[in-house]
């Protein structure tokens, strides 16, 4: 059985802990490799906490680093502070990786769906990061990082519920950094384009603009690392979303993207 607080793995904490909030996703599992490598203390955050065992036992094996795990279905937006409290310390990094893809086409005839896509990629992740961030703000550090998407940058026929609600969590993001910028908080926001994910498994991507989850990890810990505060990944998708978003709405409402 894993354990809900790092002070009862018995290990010792030198650093401020990393809460890595989606942690069995791909994204989040090499993140935890990354954070534990460079010698981070692990709060993993799942609605499934009982499938972190075996990543757990990896992890503390590796890196010799404290690795905790703590239950979140982070639409559940009444339990949220309960959920913070049972960590048993506020993070020094808190990284939020969940996310919904979604069916488009099915999602288009169903409020349902469509209210779900909403809540995972955007009401819920800010209300809970919004909690962690004034609770930061109180004691007068930490850094929040949003994982957001470059399909947020512009609506498209084929993925705008997804889209908008991106949209919402960066323009949320944005805001929450400007508030912050002067209490000591550090928010980033990540914007990844393709990544080789269980998100994305069976569609058939392009190599150059498709990135892998160790990459995205790297380069996440290397953003925070030098403060960074908007990062695409890969880099040349700022580029693209660029043109993209200058295209005349006359023009874009005709494309077929
Ligand atoms: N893959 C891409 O091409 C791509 C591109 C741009 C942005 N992103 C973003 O990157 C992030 C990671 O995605 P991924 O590609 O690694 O896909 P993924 O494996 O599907 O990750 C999504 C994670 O969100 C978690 N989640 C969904 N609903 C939840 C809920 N109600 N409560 C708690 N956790 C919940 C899932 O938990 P379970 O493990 O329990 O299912 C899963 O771990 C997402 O925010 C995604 O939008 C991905």
């Amino acid at each position: 059985m894993t354990d809900p607080t790092l002070a009862q793995t018995g290990l010792v904490v030198r650093r401020e802990p990393v809460l890595i909030i989606g942690a069995l996703s791909d994204i989040g599992r090499a993140l935890a490799r990354v954070y534990g490598r460079e010698g981070y203390p692990l709060l993993l955050a799942a609605r499934r906490v009982e499938r972190l065992t075996s990543d757990i036992q990896d992890l503390t094996l590796r890196f010799g680093v404290p690795v905790g795990a703590v239950e979140l279905d982070i639409l559940d937006l009444a339990g949220q502070g309960a959920f913070l409290d049972a960590l048993g310390c506020l993070p020094g990094t808190v990284i939020c990786v969940v996310g919904l893809l979604g069916c488009q086409p099915e999602a288009e005839k169903s409020w349902i769906q469509t209210d779900l896509i909403l809540r995972t990629n955007y009401v819920a992740p800010a209300c809970l990061l919004g909690e962690i961030a004034n609770r930061m703000q109180a004691r007068g550090s930490g850094c929040v990082i949003g994982i957001s998407s470059v399909a947020g940058d512009r609506g498209r026929a084929s993925n705008y519920l997804y889209g908008s609600a991106k949209a919402g969590f960066t323009a949320f993001l944005s805001g929450l950094r400007n508030r912050l910028s002067r209490h000591g908080v550090k928010v980033m926001t990540i914007k990844p384009g393709f990544i080789d994910t269980r998100m994305t498994r069976g569609m058939t991507l392009p190599p150059f603009l498709t990135a892998q989850p160790a990459e995205v990890a790297e380069a996440i810990w290397k953003a925070q690392a030098h403060g960074r505060d908007v990062v695409y990944l890969r880099p040349v998708w700022r580029l693209i979303m660029l043109i993209i978003r200058l295209i005349p709405e006359v023009l874009f409402k005709k494309l077929e993207i």
